[in-house]
C-alpha cells in the first residue's frame, strides 16, 4: 500500500502517502470519488502534486468538466497588495456556496496547497457539513428554515450578481437536503472590504435575529464544522453541493497561496437563484 486512509471528525478522509514520490495522478478517480460521495471532504497529503497550473488543471479535468471564469480555469488565492476585495484579502471569510453568482455551480471544488501559513498563522480553510445539520436538527428548526428566502447581492471584478435561493433546498442529484447560506460577515469586522448586500424574506422581523443566531450556532457546532490546517501541497476536494465554505484570518506575511479550480457536475448544474449577472 502507498498511502494510508483515515476518518476525519466530525466527517472528510485523510490519504496520507507513505511514499513522496507516489504521485496524486496515480489514485484512480473512481476510488476518490467513492470516498467524495461518502465523506464530502478529501484531504490528499503527502503526495507528488504539481509543478504548474497547467497540469494542476489538467488533473482537475480527469474529475469533469472545468467551470471556466473570466480569469481562466485556476484561480490564484494570495493576499494582494491593495485589495478590492475581502477573497483577496487576509481577513476572515464567512460561510458560503462557490458559484452561488455565476450561471453554473460546480459540484467539486479542488484545492492545490502552494504555500502554507506557519501553525501560528491562521488561514484554515472551514467547512460545514449541511447535510449533518439537517439531519440533526428538530422538526420544527427545520421547518422555520423551510420559510426563509435570501437575496445577496454582490459585485466584484468577476461579476456583479443577484441571487435569490432558500435557505434549505434539495441537493441538485440527491435525495437529500442542504443549506444554501451566506453569512453575513460579523459586525466586529470594521475592515472587511466589499461585503455582500443580504436581504432576508418569509420571516418576520422580530425572528430574524434568533433564526440567524441558531442557524450560525448550527453551522459551527463542532458535530458539522472542520477546519482545515494546510500543509505543502495538499490537495482538498470539496463537496460544493452539500458543504459551505469559509476561510479563517491568517497573518499578512504568512505567504499562503491556494489554488482552486471548479469542477462542474455532470450533467451541470445551472444556478437556480441567479436573477442578474452583469
Ligand atoms: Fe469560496
Amino acid at each position: 500500500m502507498k498511502y494510508t486512509i483515515k476518518a476525519l471528525e466530525p466527517f472528510g478522509v485523510l490519504i496520507q502517502a507513505l511514499d513522496k514520490d507516489y504521485s496524486v495522478e496515480d489514485i484512480s478517480i473512481d476510488l476518490l470519488k467513492k470516498y467524495f460521495d461518502q465523506d464530502k471532504l478529501i484531504i490528499l497529503r503527502g503526495f507528488k502534486t504539481f509543478s504548474t497550473s497547467t497540469s494542476f488543471a489538467n488533473y482537475c479535468e480527469r474529475w469533469g468538466e472545468i467551470s471556466v471564469w473570466p480569469f481562466g480555469k485556476v484561480l490564484d488565492l494570495t493576499k494582494h497588495q491593495n485589495p478590492e476585495d475581502h477573497i483577496f484579502d487576509n481577513n476572515y471569510v464567512p460561510l458560503h456556496w462557490d458559484g452561488m453568482y455565476r450561471p453554473e455551480i460546480p459540484e467539486y471544488q479542488i484545492f492545490h496547497c502552494l504555500n502554507a501559513p506557519a501553525n501560528d498563522q491562521g488561514g484554515q480553510t472551514v467547512f460545514s457539513n449541511t447535510s449533518i445539520i439537517i439531519d440533526k436538527a428538530p422538526a420544527e428548526l427545520i421547518d422555520l428554515w423551510k420559510k426563509v428566502n435570501v437575496r445577496y447581492t454582490r459585485q466584484m471584478e468577476f461579476y456583479n450578481s443577484t441571487t435569490f435561493s432558500p435557505l434549505i433546498i434539495k441537493h441538485p442529484y440527491k435525495d437529500k437536503l442542504v443549506i444554501r447560506y451566506n453569512e453575513p460577515p460579523a459586525k466586529d469586522i470594521p475592515d472587511f472590504i466589499n461585503p455582500p448586500g443580504i436581504e432576508f424574506f418569509g420571516i418576520d422581523k422580530n425572528q430574524l435575529e434568533t433564526m440567524q443566531l441558531k442557524l450560525q450556532e448550527s453551522l459551527h457546532s463542532p458535530e458539522a464544522f472542520y477546519a482545515h490546517t494546510w500543509h505543502n501541497n495538499d490537495i482538498v476536494i470539496a463537496d460544493n453541493f452539500t458543504l459551505l465554505h469559509g476561510r479563517q484570518a491568517y497573518a499578512k506575511k504568512s505567504g499562503r497561496h491556494l489554488q482552486r479550480v471548479h469542477v462542474n457536475s455532470s450533467p451541470k448544474f445551472k444556478n437556480p437563484g441567479l436573477e442578474t449577472y452583469l
